[in-house]
């Protein structure tokens, strides 16, 4: 009886695997891509920006605007770094290596008290980051100077005079523009790549955090 239990709910869990991901990972990783889910799917843009991969553009020495792309592979994989004490206090950053030496570079949102704008990720540590830990909610990008809500806007990026689709920040009593959706960065493990020597970059203070295995499957019900 007991072993006829134990695999009809192995039957059962399985096949619950194979059309989505429960929304708290068990599993984590130093390295994670930040996927994209539109809150509110009736506010989504044409085509859909859910499931795409957050990265960047160059906007000038040191200076990138955060972006997003359709393709997972085009994502940065991104690392929060900082020591177990800063994790406690919400004082890590969330960096991605780029340029040669490869260079740490920060995701760096808006102060509260800053007028809204695109969400910079410069060369250096960026503003206090993190992969929620919470293992009650679903694993997200939280924004440690303030509650509030990511967004993905179609903004212009002054480097180019044009129009991307940017992340950006609103704060709790701020309106979203109508250029943009409201969203959650949720983390995907990916791997963290080993550094070459002469790197500016190091993995040394990369944190584990949860992440989902495939972040476009899970079950946000
Ligand atoms: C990463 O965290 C460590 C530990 O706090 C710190 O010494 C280092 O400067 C941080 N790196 C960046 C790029 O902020
Ligand atoms: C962004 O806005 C521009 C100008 O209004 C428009 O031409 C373009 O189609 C928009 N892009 C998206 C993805 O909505």
């Amino acid at each position: 009886m007991y072993t006829a239990f134990l695999t009809l709910g192995l039957a059962t869990a399985t096949a619950a695997l194979a059309t989505a991901t429960a929304k708290t990972p068990n599993t984590f990783s130093p390295g994670f891509l930040l996927v994209v889910h539109v809150t509110n799917p009736d506010q989504d843009f044409t085509p859909s920006v859910n499931n795409a991969a957050v990265n960047s553009i160059h906007a000038g020495p040191g200076f990138r605007v955060a972006t997003i792309s359709p393709a997972l592979t085009d994502g940065h994989v991104f690392y929060q770094n900082g020591t177990l004490d800063q994790a406690e206090d919400g004082e890590t950053t969330v960096l991605f290596d780029s340029a040669t030496p490869p260079t740490p570079f920060g995701i760096l949102v808006q102060d509260p008290s800053a007028p809204m704008d695109n969400i910079a990720i410069n060369a250096g540590p960026g503003s206090y980051n993190s992969v929620n830990g919470d293992p009650a909610v679903n694993a997200a990008l939280v924004n440690g100077l303030g509650e509030g809500t990511y967004l993905v806007c179609n903004a212009t990026v002054p480097y180019y005079h044009q129009n991307f689709l940017t992340l950006q920040y609103a704060y709790e009593g701020e309106e979203t523009p109508e250029e943009c959706v409201e969203v959650e960065l949720v983390p995907q493990c990916a791997e963290l790549n080993e550094l070459p020597p002469g790197s500016h970059s190091s993995h040394e203070h990369a944190l584990s955090v949860r992440c989902y295995e495939d972040a476009t499957v899970v079950d946000w019900s």
